[in-house]
């Protein structure tokens, strides 16, 4: 086996590493090769390439310590061990059912070649899609505690690039627009970051399994050269840890186009398999709520004259869910402690005393009665020490009552949450750091205990982690709906395009679609054609949907209802037809046990029309497609409720033309016959 050892000195260096080529791992099949090598400094560095042409440059590995030296200079490349890995495993729901995990493993032990002698294992797997990279620190001496200042991880981009991305470190955690610019206009950026190549190419830098340490930014020191950046902790630390621990992967996703990175399933390759056993109790769902009239303010959260959470509101909803085929309620406002300054009271909540309209037990009973189920609700306020004080008491109470879901939510204006740090005191914090990452992993393993599923609002950002715990459901952690609201702006016309390529790259997105009522307190309403809601049940994946409307915009409009009620939301397959970063794209995807597919395509403020080849459907195989289209006169400016539906007979030798509108979309249903 090859070795080859980097010095500071050339004296230290052996003449037989001198001549020997950098250590390098290629893709399976053979298209993407990293190689490690070293700078002038001695510092360990990577590159990856692609059909021999440069994608990152040679890049810098390494950490800034706290109260001992740096592990970046006087590092040698040692003991290079290769294996090879392939399986397919199964999702018990998801965007598709079959997983191939397929990569060459490249493992290395980074050595000091002085004192004080520290080593650490570097191992990179690279897939036909990417690649990941983690740090791995064994117990040794002298760093039993490894407290880390910064992660010198680097990501230099090889040639001109287009940058998707939002900035990092801002008090509205994951809700901004996302910027377009040149790569040397980066700022400080979140990941998942989306890049475009000069020859079409696409990547996605992100990371997995981020447990137990601090989210990973990314700021860009000089021209193309972006140096991770890890979310701030308590006191000078970002991360600490006892040995033996791994840092999260670092990922770096490859496409030749840019729905490529959309099927791409790097991100839960590189997770752990489910601990969790039997998760059947893990239900896919569609669900309406006591929510979007309380964005409109039609309704309060807090208790008074315009409460929304009262039982005759919420069996009014039960009742709906039960006639129409959802399976979930939402209820929120149901719990003590939204009266007043919620945004900054986290403390006032309880989250196992309801207000005295709400009866949970008997809405509960009464659901269950029905073939429904209630959502929970625990809104934190990013007070996470207070929820932590009562969240064990909350899941049991909504495991007695059968409630096997809960919307959590860290709402705070103040962008940081509460928590109670290892010396016992307070402290406020980012929601990307090291206490937040424990934070969510704690509810959602102490939810998995009863059985609960937890969708978070302002989460952690998604590294994957629903392989390993598959009751992490779903999250928000980007614009949702509410932006189109309340919000100024709300969203742009652009915007789901735009999620499509970015922020859905980490996962599942709870964005709650499907609003017919346009006219809301945004100075643009929803900004898209109806056509296009419908469109956004299949394009945004997410394995729990909210109708999120008022009821009664439904019920006044069964003919596009029709398609809300009859799309899934667990996928056997899904494949991208066509689509550009903020622009448009066009998915299919099966359902999961049968036989029929959907599809949706969604446009940005442009009008388009889009090809879509059917050759996805069983060849020799009759399908109606029921087709909810922009009508002639459709815009997302004036004419939003301009829908056709119709029928037609269809088989995988056609091609559809899809007209949007601008700001428009197209849903279909294709029912095997
Ligand atoms: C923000 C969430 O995204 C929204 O869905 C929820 O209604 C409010 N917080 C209140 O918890
Ligand atoms: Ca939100």
């Amino acid at each position: 086996m090859l070795i080859r050892l980097f010095a500071l000195t050339v004296l230290s260096l052996p003449l037989t590493a001198l001549a020997a080529p950098p250590v390098r791992v290629s893709s399976p099949d053979g298209r993407i090769v990293v190689e490690l090598d070293s700078d002038p400094d001695g510092r360990p560095t990577y590159a990856v390439q692609r059909d021999g042409k440069p994608l990152l440059a040679p890049s810098r590995l390494g950490f800034l310590l706290v109260d001992t030296p740096k592990l970046d200079r006087a590092i040698a490349v040692t003991a290079p061990r290769t294996r090879s890995f392939d399986e397919t495993w199964e999702q018990p729901w998801g965007e598709r059912r079959r997983i191939r995990n397929h990569y060459n493993e490249l493992r290395v032990t980074l050595a000091e070649n002085a004192k004080p002698r520290r080593h650490l294992d570097l191992v990179f797997r690279v897939y036909d899609d990417g690649l990941g990279f983690r740090y791995e620190f064994p117990r040794q001496e002298g760093l039993p505690t490894v407290r880390i200042r910064e992660e010198l991880t680097e990501f230099t981009l090889a040639g001109d690039a287009t940058a998707w991305w939002i900035p990092a470190g801002e008090w509205n955690r994951e809700e901004y627009l996302y910027h377009r610019t040149p790569v040397e206009a980066v700022g400080d950026a979140q990941t998942p970051i989306t890049f475009r190549l000069a020859d079409g190419t696409h990547l996605s830098i992100h990371e997995a399994a981020l447990v137990d340490y601090s989210g990973m930014n990314l700021t860009r020191v000089e021209g193309r050269r972006l140096k991770a950046s890890l979310t701030p902790g308590i006191d000078g630390a970002k991360v600490t840890r006892e040995a033996p621990f791994n840092t999260p992967w670092r990922t770096v996703q490859i496409a030749d186009d840019a729905g490529g990175l959309v099927t791409s399933s790097l991100i839960l390759n590189l997770n752990e398999p489910n601990v969790l056993g039997d998760v059947s109790w893990v239900k896919p769902m569609k669900y309406v709520g006591v929510w979007w009239e309380m964005h409109l303010d039609t309704k309060t959260w807090a208790s008074g004259p315009r409460h929304g959470a009262t039982n005759e509101n919420v069996m009014k909803h039960i009742d709906f869910a039960a006639k129409n085929g959802f399976g979930g309620v939402l209820v929120e406002g149901w719990n003590v402690g939204w009266d007043g300054d919620w945004f900054g009271n986290g403390e006032d909540f309880s989250f196992t005393r309801s207000y005295p309209d709400f009866d949970l037990e008997k809405l509960s009973a009464y659901a269950k009665s029905k073939g429904v189920v209630l959502i929970g609700h625990h809104e934190t306020s990013a007070n996470a020490a207070h929820y932590e004080s009562q969240m064990g008491a909350a899941f049991d109470l909504y495991q007695r009552v059968g409630v096997p879901a809960v919307k959590t939510g860290y709402v705070s204006d103040a962008g940081q949450a509460k928590v109670i740090g290892a010396d016992g005191k307070v402290h406020y914090v980012w929601h990307e750091g090291q206490d937040l990452a424990r934070h969510h992993l704690k509810v959602v393993t102490e939810a998995a205990r009863r059985h609960i599923a937890i969708n978070a609002h302002e989460p952690i950002k998604d590294t994957g982690l629903r392989r390993t715990y598959p009751n992490w459901i779903s999250r928000e952690g980007a614009r949702g709906m509410e932006y189109n609201a309340w919000g100024n702006p709300g969203n742009p016309p652009e915007h789901e395009a735009m999620l499509v390529f970015t922020r859905l790259l980490a996962g599942p997105m709870d964005f709650t679609p499907g609003v017919f009522g346009m006219k809301t307190r945004a100075p643009d309403g929803v900004a898209t054609t109806w056509a296009k809601q419908l469109a956004l049940y299949v394009v945004i994946y997410s394995p729990i949907q909210m109708a999120a409307d008022l009821l009664e915009n439904y019920e006044a409009n069964p003919g596009p209802f029709q398609f809300i009620k009859d799309v899934p939301v667990d996928w056997e397959e899904t494949r991208v037809l066509n689509g550009e970063v903020g622009d448009y794209v066009t998915l299919v995807r099966k359902e999961r046990g049968g036989d029929n597919w959907y599809l949706g395509a969604i446009t940005d403020e442009e009008p388009r029309t889009l090809k879509a080849p059917l050759s996805f459907l069983d060849p020799g195989r009759r399908y109606t497609a029921q087709i909810y289209r922009d009508g002639p006169m459709a815009d997302w400016k004036d004419r939003r409720e301009d829908i056709v539906i119709e029928e037609r007979e269809v088989g995988s030798t056609d091609t559809l033309e899809l007209k949007l509108a601008p700001g428009g979309g197209q849903a279909i249903r294709f029912v095997a016959r």
